[in-house]
């Protein structure tokens, strides 16, 4: 055995049935150490859930198990103040674990892997670290729609113009616009929270794939790591990955939803539209262009995008086709999952403190509003209001605002007599409409952009933030 095959001396778990040792290069070709690290501690918390049951069945003895998680704990102290090496040799973090038990403790660590297989210990490992990040990206989101409701509310208001097709369709409060961004994320966290639910299970004592015939309680196992219950089939415990497919799912969604709003900030800043202003400690200038001010960050959330949509394809492909139950194939899944995971939360992260570091230009807002076709919507409903079918409304509007473009000038800068060639109901009330601030103060329906319905929408948000 050469110096490097030998792995100083570290038995891979599985190597007694074997008279050759494994090909170094095929060895550094499936280890996943420099991956799946980032499970260690949610490999022990398994792991000491599965010992103190093993213990209490009487599988092992009470101070075999109290010695095993003590070395565990000391474990997790060495991994949390980098003195752990990790030795790709070892081929994974579960055999990392165990090896440097047995180092610790000697032989009696052996007896961790009692009625256990890594397929199970690999299952159960994803969810752990699935409802820590869950939760980290849960919260990641309650800020930002913290963020999101202060600036409805401080910005009460400021009309804008809202869009359809990137034209200028209707005055909207800008409160209305940050609200609808707020309602979007609220839904991904219930999304995240529904998928939770299916995440929710243990899947430590699947023995591989087909159950032990060992007495093991997993309900026991399944509660001492805060699951609602174990799994109901051993070979689906350690089979499906859909779990995973489902969160990046869900992280695309979200990433989806940034990325239209870090548009609309990158459009929004520009000399064109100069909506609003990034402060300088969020942009970036150019190393040969000395006047730019760029909206990087934003971009980035946007390319960042990209990716996670990639990782869930990545895992969608690497599923289909497996034959149950497990196969190395499976072990792909940590990549594209911690790709996703800390995409997202890093991108909901820096995107609050992005929003909180933009001024919005409100003089700007108000002299581009004022006088703006964006009103023709108020003619046509004025309109209706004299009984004049909608149809016809928006005929004599669309003719309206063709006379007003041809003549170089503003709806509100024609005189009645103008107006009544086009209708005779129009009277001088007409005018009362034609400004931004009764174009949405006229609005009467309900989650309408009118400070009524967006002073009841943050009302509601209010008591819902209060309760997350
Ligand atoms: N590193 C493996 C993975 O992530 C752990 C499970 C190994 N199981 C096996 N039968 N080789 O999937």
């Amino acid at each position: 055995m050469s110096e490097s095959k030998a792995s100083k001396n570290k038995e891979l778990l599985w190597q007694s049935r074997f008279s050759e040792p494994f090909d170094e290069e095929a060895l550094k070709f499936s280890s996943s150490v420099e991956v799946d690290w980032q499970l260690y501690k949610d490999d022990i918390q398994g792991s000491i859930a599965h010992v103190t049951m093993l213990g209490e069945e009487g599988i092992i003895s009470e101070e075999e198990a109290t010695q095993i998680i003590a070395g565990l704990q000391d474990i997790e102290q060495e991994f949390d103040n980098g003195k752990i090496d990790l030795d790709w040799r070892l081929e994974d973090i579960h055999t990392v674990i165990e090896n440097r038990l047995k180092e610790k403790i000697g032989d009696v660590a052996g007896k961790v892997h009692s009625g256990r297989s890594r397929n199970d210990q690999v299952a159960t490992d994803t969810r752990l670290y699935l409802h820590r990040t869950i939760s980290d990206l849960k919260s990641a989101l309650n800020d930002l729609n913290q963020t999101l409701y202060n600036r409805a509310e401080s910005h009460q208001d400021v009309i804008m113009f809202g869009y359809t097709h990137l034209q200028r369709a209707q005055p909207i409060l800008i409160s209305h616009y940050y609200l609808a961004y707020l309602e979007m994320f609220l839904r991904d966290i219930e999304r995240l929270d529904d998928l939770y639910k299916r995440v929710n299970r243990s899947a430590l004592g699947a023995a591989a794939f087909a159950g032990s015939s060992l007495p093991l309680n997993i309900n026991r196992t399944a509660s001492l790591l805060g699951f609602e219950s174990p799994f109901r089939n051993s070979t689906d415990a350690i089979s499906d990955r859909d779990i995973i497919i489902e969160f990046i799912s869900a992280c695309s969604i979200i990433m989806m939803h940034l990325s239209r709003f870090a548009e609309d900030v990158i459009l929004w800043s520009s000399e064109e539209f100069k909506y609003l202003q990034l402060s300088d400690s969020f942009s970036t200038g150019s190393s040969i262009m000395p006047q730019k001010k760029n909206a990087d960050i934003a971009e980035l959330v946007r390319g960042k995008t990209g990716r996670v949509y990639g990782d869930l394809m990545n895992i969608l492909t690497i599923m289909k086709g497996l034959p149950l139950s497990y196969n190395r194939d499976m072990q792909e899944d940590k990549p594209p999952l911690f790709d996703a995971a800390k995409s997202t939360l890093d991108s909901v992260r820096i995107f609050n403190r992005l929003i909180q570091n933009t001024t919005i230009n409100r003089e700007r807002l108000k002299a581009l509003t004022e006088k703006d076709m964006s009103l023709a919507t108020e003619i046509a409903e004025y309109l209706v209001e004299k009984n004049i079918p909608f149809r016809d409304a928006h005929r004599i509007t669309g003719k309206i605002v063709t006379y007003a473009l041809e003549h170089q000038t503003s709806l509100p800068d024609m005189s009645l007599d103008v107006y009544k060639t086009f209708s005779s109901v129009i009277e001088s009330d007409i005018y009362a409409a034609l400004t931004p601030e009764s174009s949405v103060n006229r609005k009467k329906s309900q989650g309408s952009t009118s400070p009524a319905s967006v002073k009841q929408q943050l009302a509601w948000h209010k008591a819902k933030l209060s309760q997350s």
